[in-house]
């Protein structure tokens, strides 16, 4: 498993990578350079400039992983990596501080105008009326998206004396709360009443020009702003006529439209102080940033559940250990049912039971799914695709939860017309499948499985027994363990071994020939 580093991340994250996967360190890729080598590569960690398109993961045949040093995903077109099973994995919580950090200093610069006393001075000129400041006490910070960012914003103005508002429509309202802001129902409502605004969503169809010429008009008087989240969140050239014409009092903005920018008409305006995306560059920040990534990506190569995947649920670290066997066992189950009983996959239908029902369980339903899918496609089905490829095939999901249980624990059913799949977890791993068809069984879903159903005079089933054994010695297939479980009521009986290899065919077809033995299916988990 070969990663490539394409654009810089600390010596930290760099050290780490190199001890447990092959990393190659190639900066400064030109984009032709970078399509001709992806092939080689089954990870990639990028930040916010190498745009990671449907074309370049396109080229990346044994792509797995894509690692953002970083929070913002705007430069990867995460749907496509979806689409085809790739996983992004980012940094988010790395750089919330310094963000944050930086926000504050954007919003205070421009209180005491620094950029154009700092100019001034140079100048050998001294106090000018015109660079008089404003205070923040007491005066309303208007916050445009109250997630990581946005909330510490607003204990650090809470701190400074400031009434925070915020405008967040996918948040609840304990959220707005806890972070001591205001919530305000529309976007109106805080442009009406804040002193200051400033903005921090992600950048999507959604939020691209967000704050434009109407909600300029919408503003106090003498309005100032901050952007630090991403450059065309507030619109440049309305930002720049409301400058023109006074309505916004001055603004700061770390990011922008084009970057790097070089020009833009912005720059002519001592009104606005400008870094050149700094919010995440702090010493701090960085080393924190490159350690979380290259533990994400080793993560994510071992095939072991990541923290911060962006396009697959997230559950949270803490409850990591308790969620990682149930996938596993849902996707063994899923497997388990589509090589047994061979189905159309119309719908299906997962019951919770138990414990395990205190959980976020969307990660073990795309187990399940993922586990259905796999044996029966082409393409490859992994966690990242499962649900987009169910959805694509009509399969319809049920899912029912009860928290009463039988004395089992856990327990997890797959149903769907052809039959029904039930299994536990029993201690913290130890995988079980206990019920198939209403049979009672207990075995361990991996490696090789030959399941049979005979019938059941009763005389013949110790024959069976026999004559399986011999059939399966003569083909070299070495048992590990037998079990068997009749239902007189059916006049059958389920019998499942554990075997060390794969079944040949020809075997297949002298075990079909045993008198009694109605179906054999070779499993493999
Ligand atoms: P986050 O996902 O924690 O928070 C984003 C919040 O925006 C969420 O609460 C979400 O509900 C809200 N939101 C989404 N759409 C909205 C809309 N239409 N209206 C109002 N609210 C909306 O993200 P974060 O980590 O706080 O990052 C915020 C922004 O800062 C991102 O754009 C990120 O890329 C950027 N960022 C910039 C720097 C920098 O160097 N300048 C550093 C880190 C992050
Ligand atoms: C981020 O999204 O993390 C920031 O914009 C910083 C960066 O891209 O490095």
């Amino acid at each position: 498993m070969r990663v490539l580093v394409a654009e810089p991340i600390s010596q930290e994250g760099l050290t780490k990578l190199q001890a447990e996967l092959e990393t190659d360190i190639r900066y400064g890729l030109s984009r032709q350079e970078l399509l001709r080598v992806i092939g080689h590569y089954t990870g990639l960690i990028v930040r916010g400039h190498i745009r990671v398109d449907d074309e370049l993961l396109g080229r990346g045949k044994r792509l797995k992983v894509v690692g953002r040093a970083g929070t913002g995903v705007d430069n990867i077109d995460v749907e496509a990596a979806t689409r085809r099973g790739i996983l992004v994995v980012n940094a988010p919580e790395s750089n919330t501080v310094s963000a944050a950090e930086h926000t504050m200093a954007l919003l205070l610069g421009q209180m005491r105008n620094l950029p154009l006393a700092t100019a001034l001075v140079r100048k050998g000129r001294w106090k000018e009326a015109r660079i008089r400041g404003v205070e923040v006490l007491g005066k309303t910070l208007g916050i445009i998206g109250l997630g990581r960012i946005g909330s510490l914003v607003s204990q650090m103005a809470q701190g400074m004396g400031m009434r925070v508002v915020a405008y967040d429509p996918y948040i609840p309202l304990e959220r707005f709360e806890r972070f001591g802001a205001e919530r305000m129902a529309t976007l109106e409502e805080l442009l009406h009443c804040s002193d200051f605004i400033t903005v921090h969503t992600p950048k999507n169809e959604e939020t691209y020009g967000m704050i434009g010429k109407r909600e300029f008009q919408l503003m106090k008087d003498g309005v100032r702003v901050v952007n630090c989240a991403r450059g065309g969140i507030i619109n440049e050239e309305a930002l720049y006529q409301a400058l023109k014409s006074g309505k916004v009092k001055s603004a700061a903005l770390d990011v922008f439209d084009q970057e790097p920018c070089r020009e833009n008409p912005l720059f002519e305006l001592d009104s606005v102080a400008f870094t050149p995306h700094l919010g995440a560059m702090t010493v701090e920040a960085q080393r924190k940033v490159g350690k979380a990534i290259a533990e994400e990506m080793i993560r994510a190569m071992k095939g072991e559940l990541v923290r911060y995947a962006v396009n697959l649920p997230s559950v949270k670290p803490k409850l990591l250990p308790h969620i990682s066997p149930y996938i596993s066992l849902a996707e063994r189950m899923g497997s388990l049912y589509t090589q047994l009983f061979r189905p159309q996959m119309g719908e299906v239908e997962i019951q919770y039971r138990g414990e395990i029902t205190d959980y976020n369980l969307q990660l073990v339903t795309t187990g399940f799914l993922k586990g259905l899918l796999n044996p029966i496609l082409e393409e490859k089905v992994n966690l990242v695709n499962a649900s987009l490829v169910a959805e694509e095939r009509g399969i319809k999901v049920k899912e029912t939860r009860m928290r009463q249980s039988d004395d089992k624990g856990s327990l997890l059913t797959l149903q769907g017309k052809e039959g029904k799949v039930s299994g536990t977890v029993y201690g913290k791993k130890d995988l079980r499948i206990t019920g198939i068809d209403g049979f009672q069984v207990d075995f361990v879903p991996s490696g090789h499985i030959l399941i049979d159903y005979h019938s059941l005079p009763h005389t013949t089933t110790p024959g069976i027994i026999g004559q399986i054994g011999m059939v399966l010695g003569r083909a070299g297939v070495n048992i590990k363990k037998i079990q068997v479980e009749g239902d007189p009521q059916r006049e059958m009986a389920m019998m499942v071994l554990n075997i060390d290899n794969l079944l040949p065919p020809e075997a297949k077809e002298e075990l079909l020939k045993i008198e009694g033995l109605l179906e054999v299916r070779p499993i493999k988990l």
